[in-house]
């Protein structure tokens, strides 16, 4: 046995569907299941108290109606912020997903996740790694459960958790840097994220020569990335599942 046997899907709902309801909320997830999707794209970090959340920035001020960063946020004080209302006044009331919230949902849904592993600045890989990455593994099976991090040492640190037979890890990359393959093999790496518009054909040859998925992050528009499925790219990560899923049915 090698990796998990995940059936990756050909597009995973970037934050859940995030062009339709408030990103890395509950809502959006259902909102992605409804859209026809079968895996969500997530980030992972640590409020101040050690509370996993589904967040993406280091503060709320984008997707709530706060202010403050994470690292000095308890539990009790995100509860008390609106993160719908931001997106649409049909999601007022919508709050931060503790980690445990999400799980459940997913589980509900039999969804796959590409948890990412989000390091904002200043902040401890290793801390969220420890209080993160167990109930992950606890509660979402193997098949349905990638973990990606720009952060390597974020990504050394799950493997140090779990087996390349048990966890599927993907490494993250804006341009894809020359040392792509070593980062890949230190981690015994499933897949490469690499972001789309700056992948090369070669690079993209590369990466399946040497057996790994390639989830390519952020793709909205499906004509545009069209192409790209020749390259043998396995998964686009975008904003707009529906899109994409139209696109692929009809062709
Ligand atoms: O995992 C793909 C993508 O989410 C990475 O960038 O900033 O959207 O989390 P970001
Ligand atoms: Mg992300």
């Amino acid at each position: 046995m090698t990796h998990p046997a995940i059936q990756l899907p050909a597009l995973i709902a970037h934050r859940g569907y995030s062009a339709a309801a408030p990103e890395n909320t509950l809502a959006a997830v259902r909102a992605a299941y409804e859209a026809g999707a079968t895996w969500v794209e997530l980030d992972v970090q640590l409020l101040g108290d050690g509370t996993p959340v589904i967040w993406h920035d280091g503060d709320v001020a984008r997707c709530s109606n706060g202010r403050g960063g994470l690292a000095s946020m308890s539990w009790a004080k995100a509860q008390t912020l609106d993160a719908g209302a931001w997106f649409d006044d049909r999601f007022a009331g919508e709050k931060m997903p503790s980690l445990s919230e999400m799980l459940a949902l997913l589980n509900e849904l039999e969804m796959g996740a590409n948890m990412e592993i989000k390091v904002n600045k200043g902040r401890d890989p290793i801390a969220l790694v420890e209080r993160a990455l167990p109930e992950m593994l606890d509660t979402l099976p193997p098949e349905r459960l990638i973990i990606s991090s720009f952060n390597a040492a974020a990504l050394g640190h799950c493997r140090q958790f779990a087996s390349k037979e048990r966890l599927a890890l993907g490494v993250l990359f804006g341009s894809v840097p020359k040392s792509w393959h070593e980062q890949c093999e230190a981690i015994e790496a499933f897949s490469v994220h690499p972001h789309w518009p700056r992948l090369k054909r070669a690079q993209a040859d590369a990466m399946q020569r040497d057996g790994y998925q390639i989830l390519c992050y952020t793709a909205n528009d499906p004509s545009a990335f069209h192409s790209r499925w020749e390259w043998g790219i396995g998964s686009v990560i975008t904003d707009e599942p529906a899109a994409f899923k139209r696109f692929l049915d009809s062709h």
